[in-house]
């Protein structure tokens, strides 16, 4: 695995005080509210688990799977919906949870989807922002990380369903997704 990631570029200890400092501000901003939380399956489990518990707002979490990729490295553009929220999101106040935006077409559809069930408000909160990769007019509320256009796993991100246990977000060596 070592000779597969080419360098760190963003450590678990720069993580760590970046999810603090972001739930820091969303206590400030959500103070007296009970927002919804939700994880937008499978990369922000681990950037959602360690939020929610520097949170000390109440929250309802909730997952959402989508998708618009295939296996490879370009977003197709197309909205699967794999799995929908639990709760009811009308009149309530949603954040919305996501590793990385890239094209921003993922969370261009699903923001508007949600938009279309009512509720109090949709904001975004990001791990990582690659603007240079943006095609739609979308762009988050908070973000931890602006980064390049390199192919990063690790801390929930993966390529083909692997990676996605490092602790460090990391560039992966072009030889894995160039083979
Ligand atoms: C990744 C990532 C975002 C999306 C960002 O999800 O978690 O949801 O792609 O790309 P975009 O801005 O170009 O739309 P993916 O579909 O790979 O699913 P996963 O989280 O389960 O790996």
């Amino acid at each position: 695995m070592i000779n597969e990631i080419e360098k760190v570029l963003v450590s678990e200890d720069e993580i760590k005080v970046a999810v603090k400092n972001l739930a820091n501000q969303l206590n400030i901003d959500y103070a007296g509210e009970k927002p919804i939380v939700v994880c937008i399956l499978k990369g922000s489990i681990f950037f959602t688990a360690d939020l929610v518990r520097e949170l000390n707002i109440p929250v309802t979490i909730d997952f959402m799977s989508v998708s618009s990729y295939g296996s490879g490295t370009i977003s197709s553009g197309e909205l699967k919906v794999k799995k929908d929220l639990s709760f009811d999101i009308t009149g309530r106040h949603v954040i919305l949870i996501e590793d990385i935006i890239d094209s921003g077409n993922t969370l261009y559809k699903l923001k508007n989807l949600l938009l279309e069930r009512n509720p109090a408000s949709i904001k975004i909160a990001a791990l990582l922002n690659k603007p240079d990769r943006r095609v739609t007019p979308i762009n988050a509320d908070y973000c931890c990380f602006t980064i390049p256009d390199e192919f990063v796993v690790g801390y929930g991100l993966d390529y083909d369903e692997r990676y996605r246990t490092l602790k460090d977000v990391c560039v992966l060596s072009r030889s894995v997704y160039e083979k």
